[in-house]
C-alpha cells in the first residue's frame, strides 16, 4: 500500500480482544469435553478463521434457509422495523461475522455507533477494515470476544442505551434455560434499549435436516474443521477422516444436532492440558472412540413464535413486536420495554 501525499487516509477501526480465557483454560475445557462420558465440543470452536469462511458458504446454500430468509424478512419489514427500533442508536451485534447483516441495515437504522462483537477476533479486523471504507465516518468499534457463558459489554462500548442486534438463530445454540439467562443479562447490559433478534421457527425435518447436511458437503466440512481446531488449540492428533458428519432433528427436544461420528475406532491423544505450556508436558492424556461413537458439537433449537415471544418475557422485557415470512419459517423480534 502506498502512502504517498494525496491519499485518502481511513479511520480504521478499533479492535479489542478480551478473550477472558487464556491458551491454558480453552485445553482445558476441549479436554474435560473430550474426555466426559457424553464427548461434546462447545460450538464456538466451529469458527476458526476457516470456520468462519465454511460458516458464510454455508448461508450461500440453496438447503440452507435461514440467513436467506430472515433477510427477506429485513427486507419486507425495513419500515416497520426502522420504526419500532428507532434511527440514530449505537448497534451492538452479537457474533457479527463479515459484518454484512448489520451493514445492509445501517441505510433504514442510520446508527451513529457500531461496535461489532465475534469470538473470532482476526476474521473480525479484516471485516471492519472492509466496512470502514465503505463507510468512512461511521465509528466502528470491534471486540473479540467469547460471550457464550457471560455477556458484559466493554466500557469502551457501554454506553446509555443501545440496541442489541442478534440475528442469524445464534440464540439456538443456547438451551431455552440458558437462553433466558443470556437474553437477561443482553436486557440489562442495553441500558433500557432494546434487542432486534432472529429467530428459526419450527418446520417439518424434512426441510430442517437438508439445512444442516447439505449435499455438498458443506456443513459437514464445517463441523469436522473442529477436529482441526482442537489439534491445533489442545495438540490433539485427531484424524479428520476418521469422524464423519452427522445431522438430524430432535423433535423431543425441538432442536438440531450436530454430532461427529468415529467411523472406525480411534484413540486420539493430547499432552497434558493442565501444563502450563504444551511444551513442557510430560503427561498425555488419551481417549478412545469406538466405531459409532459420537462427539456431540451443536444443538440449535427452534421455537414457535409464541414460544419465543414466551422466553422473551421470562428474560424480562414487556414489550414485543414480531415479524415473519408467509411461511413463518423465521421470525424476527424487536424487544424491549
Ligand atoms: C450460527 C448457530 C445460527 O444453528 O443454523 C449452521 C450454525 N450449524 N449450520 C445454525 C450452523 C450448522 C447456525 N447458527
Amino acid at each position: 500500500m502506498s502512502s504517498s501525499s494525496g491519499t485518502t487516509i481511513h479511520r480504521s477501526p478499533r479492535l479489542m480482544r478480551l478473550h477472558e480465557s487464556d491458551a491454558r483454560a480453552i485445553r482445558i475445557e476441549l479436554a474435560t469435553g473430550l474426555l466426559a462420558s457424553v464427548p461434546s465440543i462447545a460450538p464456538k470452536f466451529l469458527y476458526d478463521a476457516l470456520g468462519s469462511r465454511l460458516f458464510a458458504a454455508i448461508t450461500d446454500l440453496s438447503e440452507y434457509y435461514p440467513t436467506r430468509t430472515e433477510a427477506a424478512i429485513f427486507r419486507t419489514h425495513r419500515n416497520a422495523i426502522a420504526a419500532a427500533v428507532g434511527e440514530g442508536c449505537t448497534l451492538v451485534d452479537l457474533g457479527a461475522g463479515n459484518c454484512e447483516k448489520a451493514a445492509s441495515l445501517f441505510d433504514a437504522l442510520r446508527p451513529t455507533r457500531y461496535v461489532a462483537i465475534d469470538i473470532s477476533a482476526d476474521y473480525l479486523a479484516d471485516a471492519l477494515d472492509y466496512l470502514q471504507f465503505r463507510h468512512p465516518a461511521l465509528d466502528l468499534l470491534g471486540v473479540g470476544m467469547d460471550f457464550s457463558t457471560t455477556f458484559n459489554l466493554p466500557d469502551e462500548a457501554n454506553v446509555d442505551a443501545c440496541v442489541v442486534f442478534y440475528p442469524g438463530s445464534s440464540i439456538g445454540n443456547f438451551t431455552p434455560q440458558a437462553a433466558e439467562k443470556f437474553l437477561r443479562q443482553v436486557r440489562l447490559a442495553a441500558k433500557g434499549g432494546g434487542l432486534l433478534i432472529g429467530v428459526d421457527l419450527n418446520k417439518p425435518s424434512e426441510i430442517l435436516e437438508p439445512a444442516y447436511d447439505d449435499a455438498l458437503g458443506v456443513t459437514a466440512a464445517f463441523n469436522r474443521n473442529m477436529l482441526t481446531v482442537a489439534n491445533r488449540l489442545l495438540g490433539a492428533n485427531f484424524e479428520v477422516a476418521d469422524f464423519r458428519h452427522v445431522a438430524f432433528f430432535n423433535r423431543v427436544e425441538s432442536r438440531i444436532e450436530m454430532h461427529l461420528e468415529a467411523v472406525r475406532d480411534a484413540s486420539v491423544r493430547w499432552p497434558d492440558a493442565a501444563a502450563n505450556s504444551s511444551q513442557d508436558s510430560t503427561q498425555e492424556s488419551v481417549r478412545v472412540f469406538r466405531a459409532g461413537e459420537r462427539i456431540h458439537t451443536e444443538n440449535s433449537y427452534k421455537y414457535t413464535p409464541d414460544n419465543f415471544a414466551a422466553l422473551l418475557r421470562r428474560a424480562g422485557y414487556t414489550r414485543i413486536t414480531k415479524w415473519t415470512d408467509a411461511d413463518e419459517w423465521f421470525g424476527v423480534f424487536w424487544a424491549d420495554g
